[in-house]
């Protein structure tokens, strides 16, 4: 896969894509990612990249000429069409499933904005998904799409080793993830429970998920009734517990 991220800070997202999962699925060739810094592609000696907003009302607005120069610049250098995605607290929430499914895509390209936000040319002419991570404003769509980055890289096949998986994950079957323990088997006078050291894999197996299944029902009662839905024998088992 690849992704291009046009960002006015590339310096501040490089290090992060160079580092851990995301830096060793690139060596590996699973991934490559380009940072492109929108304001080379700004207009003029100051090279503007936002402007007042037409209206007057406080703040900035990214202006539409070096998003869509640079776009089509990154566009051009290579024949695979790109998903493009503009980060905004405007878009739709971000979860697991978009990111299997952007996961799927052969390339991509994050446009992160800074200031107030986009001229609203920017979403008309480019028809970008809007995705937004979560219900809070953060100064730019950087941390967003490091977010994004890096819940779509660690799906892709080869990203992750042997050891890491992520078939057990929170949200991967749509459930939290149940409770996990390792040595010692006491700390601090908290025993881990008798039956994960048990041996006994089909039972444990059964424990994990009543945990599972109790966790999502208290901390996201949402989740819970969506997974109920789809499989109500599941509350027999809980219910039984
Ligand atoms: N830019 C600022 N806040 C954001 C958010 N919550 N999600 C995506 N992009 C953003």
């Amino acid at each position: 896969m690849r992704i291009d991220v046009l960002t006015l800070f590339p310096e501040a997202l490089e290090p992060y894509f160079g580092a851990s999962i995301i830096g060793r699925a690139q060596a590996a060739g699973v991934v490559t990612i380009r940072c492109t810094d929108i304001r080379a592609f700004a207009p003029g000696r100051h090279k503007k990249v936002d402007d007042r907003p037409f209206g007057g009302g406080p703040g900035m607005v990214m202006m539409c000429p070096p998003v869509f120069d640079a776009v089509e610049h990154v566009e051009r250098e290579d024949l695979t069409p790109a998903t493009r995605v503009l980060l905004t607290p405007q878009g739709e929430l971000f979860n697991q499933e978009i990111a299997r499914q952007l996961a799927q895509e052969s390339r991509l390209l994050l446009i992160c904005g800074h200031y107030e936000g986009f001229d609203e040319r920017i979403r008309l002419g480019l028809q970008p998904r809007e995705l937004s991570i979560g219900d809070y404003v953060v100064s730019g769509g950087e941390p967003a799409a490091m977010v994004v980055v890096d819940a779509v890289v660690r799906l892709l096949p080869g990203a992750l080793g042997d050891e890491e998986s992520t078939e057990n994950e929170s949200f991967s079957e749509g459930l939290l993830e149940y409770p996990q323990y390792t040595r010692p088997r006491e700390y601090r006078g908290m025993p881990v429970p008798e039956i994960v050291l048990s041996g006994d894999h089909a039972r444990i197996e059964r424990w994990r998920k009543v945990q599972a299944l109790k966790r999502t029902r208290k901390r996201r009662p949402d989740l819970y009734r969506k997974i109920i839905e789809a499989q109500p024998d599941l509350l027999r088992l809980v219910e039984g517990a």
